[in-house]
């Protein structure tokens, strides 16, 4: 993991931005470079947690959670990338708003360093937001799938979303063979807010590497 890295595809990313547009903004320390890499402040953001937002308003740029069409970009960090652009995400604890922000935006470009190339999805964990009602019982159906399970912080100290729910990370031994049928069965268990795995969603990925920046997908 490299921050300058990091650094360099936030930047790149920050090219993006036009005046006039509405943007996704994701969560992470990736996007923190992004959002210091901004030369444009003239748009309206989308923060996908407390602390974007925190950090958005604080470089003056206008925010809504609430827009009212289609977004013209949103761009986020994530956590593993597979060779398709599927992505694991949420080890910030943010992926449900990130979900539901990535899925109105035209292009989702997602920024991170060359460490999150993986072969297979699943190499670390997989983030599950729960609800905190009965969350042992969502947790050992989530058992039966093949993982194990840890609750995030700990049980006399749970991480606790901003959206008031508990996150589950599973381990998947061997990592993920089939990430969609995973996604699609994942979505089917009582208790599960949302998943970490984005399938088919980033329509292009901006690497910060060694030899420096690359894109893959469509960025522009
Ligand atoms: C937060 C996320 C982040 O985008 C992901 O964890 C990457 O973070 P970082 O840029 O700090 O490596 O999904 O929920």
């Amino acid at each position: 993991m490299s921050d300058e890295q990091k650094a360099a595809a936030g930047s790149r990313a920050a090219e993006l931005v036009r005046p006039g547009m509405l943007v996704g903004l994701g969560s992470g320390t990736t996007v923190h470079y992004f959002l210091e890499a901004l030369r444009e402040v003239d748009f309206v953001g989308v923060p996908t947690s407390e602390e974007t937002a925190r950090v958005a308003r604080s470089r003056g740029v206008a925010i809504t959670t609430d827009p009212d069409r289609e977004l013209d970009l949103a761009v986020d960090g994530a956590d593993e990338i597979d060779a398709g652009l599927n992505l694991i995400k949420g080890r910030g604890g943010a992926l449900l708003r990130e979900k539901l922000v990535a899925l109105i935006a035209k292009r989702f470009v997602i920024i991170a360093d060359e460490s999150k190339l993986v072969p297979r999805l699943g190499a670390g964990v997989l983030p599950v937001e729960v609800v905190p009602f009965m969350w042992r019982q969502t947790a050992r159906r989530l058992q039966g799938l093949a993982a194990t399970w840890e609750l995030r912080g700990g049980e006399s100290k749970p991480y606790v979303t901003d959206n008031g729910n508990l996150i589950l990370d599973l381990t998947i031994p061997g990592g993920i063979a089939e990430p969609e049928k995973y996604a699609r069965v994942l979505k089917e268990v009582p208790g599960v807010c949302e998943h970490g795995l984005f399938i088919g969603m980033a329509t292009g990925v901006i690497i910060g590497g060694s030899r420096g920046v690359r894109e893959l997908g469509s960025v522009h």
